[in-house]
């Protein structure tokens, strides 16, 4: 059992604040992501839960105890980081059962810890090896048994994964998932790689200039990012931004007319847009089809067949509204053509000005 609360946690570094009062509820046996872009305080963070660093204001609390001013050896928290930190001249044994020789732990009960550990990330036939011996992802194996020998309440990852080549990275993915269901402990997981947050996440905090742009559901982020930022940083390809004029609003619908005239009826509050506003349309690359003949003028400049798939990348409108559309692998398209794409209105977002969505009365079924 590990609940973990981040209760207006904020840090500065000298007149430089990087955390904004963070708030965080994580429910035992979670598995969070932290994932934003480079700089933005995923590491400070999850270096603050663990204790490595201070904050410079805020509490971290643990099983409901504010843990706020603990030595990290006493929240029971371990951590991997992105650099395995191995002992290049002990074995995987040694390398792994260190933190319980530095506990004195008696050497029957360590080497049943140390066994079991082995077993679970299948490094048993490895034990004798030296980590020179070892591929990178096996490394990395070493480094969580370190950190599961210690029964943490909580694990932290800090990109354990970015060393590694990209068909490693796709499996060490699954075996960490896996590992989070054998062990059924809490883990906070930090990554700059959307595809990681999506497929491990229960939950993902979307961190931006130190600040919480929304913590959500994959699925909830994906289909109600809250903000532009949320919407282009989660789903691949980004999701399209088109700028385009509030022509009618009502309580619970506005019209938008692009810079093509194309107009589109939007099913969003419309008691918090104004005529004349100017907006950002949110079309997913996903979400559009050729079903139609009136839907916004599509100019392809480069077509990338990937098989099941074609990725369309050119323009709406004029030149520089870039726009990317994601249409069946064997639709019949091509380089410089242009098109029209049918777009359900359900299937928009529409963010205002200040890069917050507008509210949606009915939110599309997930
Ligand atoms: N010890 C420090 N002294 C001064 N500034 C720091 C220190 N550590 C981090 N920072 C600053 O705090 C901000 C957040 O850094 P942090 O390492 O948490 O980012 P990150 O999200 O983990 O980035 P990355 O994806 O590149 O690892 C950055 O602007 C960084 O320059
Ligand atoms: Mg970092």
């Amino acid at each position: 059992m590990a609940t973990l609360d981040l209760n207006s946690i904020s840090k500065s570094f000298g007149t430089a604040k990087v955390l904004h009062n963070i708030d965080l509820a994580i429910k035992d046996k979670e598995f969070v992501v932290f994932v934003g872009p480079s700089g933005c305080g995923k590491s400070t963070l999850l270096r603050i839960i663990a204790g490595l660093e201070e904050a410079t204001s805020g509490q971290i609390v643990i099983d409901g105890i504010d843990v706020s001013a603990d030595h990290p050896v006493d929240r029971g928290i371990s951590m991997v980081f992105q650099s395995y930190a191995l002992y290049p001249h002990l074995s995987v044994y040694e390398n792994i059962a260190f933190p319980l020789r530095v506990q004195k732990m008696p050497k029957a009960e360590m080497d049943d810890r140390v066994q079991k550990a082995a077993g679970i990330l299948q490094l048993t036939d490895k034990l004798s090896l030296k980590p020179g011996q070892l591929s990178g992802g096996q490394r990395q194996r070493v480094a969580i048994g370190r950190s599961i020998v210690r029964n943490p309440k909580i694990f932290l990852f800090d990109e354990p994964l970015s060393n590694l080549d990209a068909a490693l990275r796709g499996d060490m993915r699954v075996e960490l998932s896996q590992l989070h269901r054998d062990l059924d402990a809490t883990m906070v997981y930090v990554t700059h790689d959307q595809v990681e947050a999506i497929t491990m996440a229960d939950r993902i905090v979307v961190l931006n200039g130190g600040v919480v742009e929304q913590f959500g559901t994959p699925m909830e982020l994906y289909h109600h990012p809250a903000t532009k930022f949320v919407a282009t940083f989660i789903g691949q390809p980004n999701m399209n931004l088109v700028p385009a004029k509030v022509t009618a609003a009502s309580a619970t619908n506005i019209t938008v007319e692009f810079t093509t005239g194309v107009t589109m009826t939007l099913p969003v509050d419309g008691s918090t847009a104004s005529v004349g506003e100017q907006v950002d349309v949110g079309i997913r690359p996903e979400n559009v089809s050729l079903d139609g003949t009136d839907g916004l003028p599509f100019v392809i400049n480069v077509l990338e067949r990937l098989g099941g798939t074609s990725i369309c990348y050119g323009y709406t409108g004029d030149a520089s509204q870039k726009f990317c559309a994601t249409l069946p692998g064997d639709v019949k398209v091509e380089e410089a053509q242009e098109i029209r794409l049918t777009i359900n209105p359900a299937d928009c977002h529409v963010f205002g000005a200040d890069g917050k969505v507008l509210r949606r009365l009915k939110a599309p079924a997930i």
